[in-house]
C-alpha cells in the first residue's frame, strides 16, 4: 500500500497512530538538528518532521530533498509545539522513521503556490504543475460539482444525456467553423459543432422529449476572457414546451445550482425586455448588481446652441452616487477612456452636484441653472452625485460607449462584488439584426428559432421589427445562457430562410435533413444552452473563463503546451490531398 491516509485528513484524534503518507514536497525549512517539510497532495498538506538525533540516515537523506520530490514516509503522528491554525492538519506532525524518495525532481520553472512568481505563457507551458496549485485545482472540483449537480437535477426532471457527434456539418450558430478533412472522401470536410442545435432538435423529432449533454462545441472567433475556441455547454431541448416552461425549468436548475454550491437562494429571477436592456443599459447582458440607469436627455437639452448635442441623435447619461468628489485628473482619464478607440467616444460632458444642490457642469456656458436642474430631476441626482452624458449621432453605438462607461464607474466605485450576484432573464430579442459586412439581415440567434406569434405579420412588412421566442440567462452581465422556442412549421421556416437570404435550394442544401425530418411530424419544441464555463468561473469568481479549463488556449488558439495547432507530415498532407498554399 502506497499510504494509509491522505495529506488532508490527519487530525490531533490521530496522535500515536503509525502511518503512511505520500506525496509531493512543498517546502523544506531546515533549523539545525531539525527539518521540516510540508508534504503535498490532492487533499492538503501534512508537516513531516525529521530529527538528526533520532534517525541520522532519514535526516540527512531528507536535507538532500529539493521541491517537488515525490515521497513516501511512513511514521506516527504527534502534537505540534507551535500549531498552525490556517491548516487543517495543523495540530500535528509526522516523524518520520523511513522516507522513500519515489522520483525526484528537477526545480519547477515557478513556486507552486496559491500566489505563484509564475507568468501566464510559462503557467500555460507547464499546465500539470500550475493545476498542482491549490487555488487552480479548486476551480477544476468547482467544475466537476457543478457539472454533477446539472446532472443530477436533470436526471430528477427526466431529461436523458444523450450523445452526439463531433464529426458533422455546419451549425447554425454563426460563428467560422473548424473543419476537418475526410481521407476517405478527398477533397471534403467535416465541421465541428458550434452546438448540437441540430441534432437536438432531430431526438425531439425522434420522441426523446427531455434531452440534455454536457457537451464540448467548437466557434474559430476572436478570443476574450469569456471566450474559448473549445468550450462547454450544458445543452438543453424540451418537447411540447412554450417559453414560460423552458424559464421555469432552468430557473430552477439555476436555484438548484446557487443553493448547493453556494448556499443562496435566488429569487424569482426578474425579466426585462431586450428593448428594455438596450434603453437602460446599452446592453443586451446587463449586470444589473447596481443601477446607474440610463437617462435619455434628448428633450432636456438639445436646442441651447450647444452644437455637439444639437447634432446629436441621442443624448443620454448616467448617475453615479455620491462620486461628485471626483477630480478633475479623474474626470479626465474618464474622457481618455471612452475616447479609447476601443470604445470610441468623442468627448464626455459632467455635472456636478454640489452641496447646496445647484448643478456644475463642463457645458455651463450653454446651459441656464434652471435647465440643468430639469436634467439633475430626470436622474433623480442629489447633491453629491456625478453625472456623465455622452452624445453621438449614432444611438445604438452611443448607448453602447455609455454601457462601457457605466461598467467603468461600477468598478471604480466597488459596485461590482463578485461574491453578489444578480440574474435575469433578457426575453423577447429581436430575430434579426442587419449585418453591416454582409449586408443583409442575420439571425440574432439562429435561423430555427420562432417569431412572437403576434409579429408573424411582420415578416411581410417589416422583418427587422419581428421579435422571437428567445431569451438569455444573464448574471452579473455575463451571458450565462441562451435558446429559444424553435420553429416547427415548414412554412414558417421557409419565409424565415428567405428572409435571411437563402433560396429554398441554398436552404435545402445547408438544412435539408432537418427540414425533411419536420415533414415526419415535429413536436413543438424549445430549449437552450449555458455555458458551463462561464457558470463556473462566476462562481468561482473567476476574471477569465479560462482558470477553470484544465487546457485551455491562449489568445491565439493555442495550447502552448502541446503545441498545438502545428504542422503535419507531408505523407498526411498526401493521403488527405491537401496542398499548403505559399504564404501570401
Ligand atoms: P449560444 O450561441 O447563445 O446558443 O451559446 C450558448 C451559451 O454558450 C456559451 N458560449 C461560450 N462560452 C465560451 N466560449 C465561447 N466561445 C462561447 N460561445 C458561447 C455562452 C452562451 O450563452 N444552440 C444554441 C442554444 C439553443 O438555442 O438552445 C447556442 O449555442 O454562455
Amino acid at each position: 500500500m502506497y499510504r494509509t491516509k491522505t495529506c488532508g485528513e490527519l487530525r490531533i484524534d490521530n496522535v500515536g497512530e503509525q502511518i503512511v503518507l505520500a506525496g509531493w514536497v512543498q517546502r523544506i525549512r531546515k533549523m539545525g538538528g531539525m527539518t521540516f517539510v510540508d508534504l503535498r497532495d490532492r487533499y492538503g498538506l501534512t508537516q513531516l518532521s525529521f530529527n538528526q538525533e533520532t534517525n541520522a540516515e532519514v535526516f540527512e537523506k531528507a536535507n538532500r530533498m529539493g521541491r517537488e520530490f515525490v515521497l513516501q514516509v511512513k511514521g506516527e503522528v504527534v502534537e505540534r509545539y507551535s500549531k498552525n491554525k490556517n491548516l487543517p492538519t495543523g495540530d500535528i506532525e509526522i516523524n518520520v522513521n523511513e522516507l522513500t524518495i519515489l522520483n525526484e525532481a528537477v526545480t519547477p520553472p515557478f513556486t507552486i503556490e496559491e500566489d505563484t512568481d509564475g507568468g501566464d505563457d510559462i503557467r500555460m507551458k507547464y499546465r500539470y504543475l500550475d493545476l498542482r496549485r491549490e487555488c487552480v485545482r479548486r476551480n477544476l472540483e468547482l467544475r466537476h460539482k457543478m457539472a454533477f449537480e446539472v446532472r443530477r437535477y436533470l436526471d430528477e426532471q427526466g431529461f436523458l444525456e444523450v450523445e452526439t457527434p463531433v464529426l458533422v456539418n455546419s451549425t447554425p450558430e454563426g460563428a467560422r467553423d473548424f473543419v476537418v478533412p475526410s481521407r476517405m472522401n478527398p477533397g471534403q470536410f467535416y465541421a465541428l459543432p458550434q452546438s448540437p442545435q441540430t441534432l437536438k432538435q432531430l431526438l425531439m423529432v425522434a420522441g426523446f422529449d427531455r434531452y440534455f449533454q454536457i457537451v464540448k462545441c467548437f466557434r474559430d472567433e476572436d478570443l476574450r476572457a469569456d471566450r474559448q475556441p473549445e468550450f462547454t455547454q450544458i445543452d438543453c431541448e424540451m418537447s411540447f414546451v412554450e417559453q414560460e416552461d423552458i424559464l421555469n425549468m432552468f430557473e430552477g436548475m439555476s436555484r438548484h445550482l446557487f443553493k448547493v454550491i453556494k448556499g443562496i437562494d435566488l429569487p424569482k429571477l426578474p425579466r426585462m425586455t431586450w428593448a428594455d436592456a438596450m434603453k437602460y443599459y446599452g446592453s443586451d447582458k446587463p449586470d444589473t448588481r447596481f443601477d446607474m440607469r440610463f437617462v435619455e436627455l434628448m428633450d432636456i437639452l438639445k436646442g441651447y446652441g450647444f452644437s455637439v448635442f444639437d447634432n446629436a441623435a441621442y443624448i443620454g447619461g448616467i448617475c453615479a452616487k455620491g462620486a461628485a468628489a471626483y477630480t478633475r485628473k479623474q474626470i479626465d482619464q474618464l474622457t481618455d477612456f471612452v475616447k479609447k478607440p476601443q470604445i470610441g467616444a468623442k468627448g464626455l460632458v459632467y455635472a456636478r452636484i454640489e452641496t447646496d444642490g445647484t448643478v456644475k457642469s463642463s457645458v455651463d456656458k450653454f446651459y441656464s441653472q434652471e435647465v440643468l436642474q430639469q436634467m439633475k430631476a430626470a436622474f433623480g441626482a442629489e447633491a453629491g452625485d456625478l453625472i456623465l452624458i455622452l452624445s453621438g449621432d449614432d444611438a445604438n453605438k452611443t448607448r453602447k460607449q455609455l454601457c462601457e462607461l457605466r461598467l467603468e464607474m461600477g468598478s471604480q466605485l466597488g459596485l461590482r462584488d463578485k461574491n453578489k450576484y444578480s440574474c435575469l432573464w433578457v426575453v423577447d430579442f429581436p430575430m434579426y439584426e442587419w449585418s453591416d459586412e454582409e449586408q443583409r439581415l442575420m439571425a440574432m440567434h439562429h435561423p430555427f428559432t420562432s417569431p412572437k406569434p403576434e409579429d408573424i405579420p411582420l415578416l411581410d412588412t417589416d422583418p427587422a421589427s419581428v421579435r422571437a421566442n428567445a431569451y438569455d440567462m444573464v448574471i452579473n452581465g455575463v451571458e450565462v445562457g441562451g435558446g429559444s422556442i424553435r420553429i416547427h412549421d415548414a412554412k414558417l421556416q421557409q419565409k424565415v430562410f428567405e428572409i435571411l437570404g437563402f433560396t429554398p435550394e441554398q436552404a435545402q442544401q445547408k438544412f435539408g435533413f432537418l427540414m425533411n425530418a419536420f415533414k415526419y411530424g415535429a413536436p413543438p419544441h424549445g430549449g437552450l444552452a449555458y455555458g458551463l464555463d462561464r457558470f463556473v468561473s462566476l462562481f468561482a469568481g473567476l476574471d477569465s473563463i479560462r482558470d477553470c479549463i484544465a487546457f485551455p488556449k491562449n489568445n491565439q488558439g493555442r495550447d502552448v503546451m502541446l503545441g498545438a495547432p502545428g504542422e503535419i507530415d507531408q505523407l498526411q498532407l498526401d493521403e488527405l490531398q491537401l496542398q499548403i498554399a505559399p504564404k501570401a
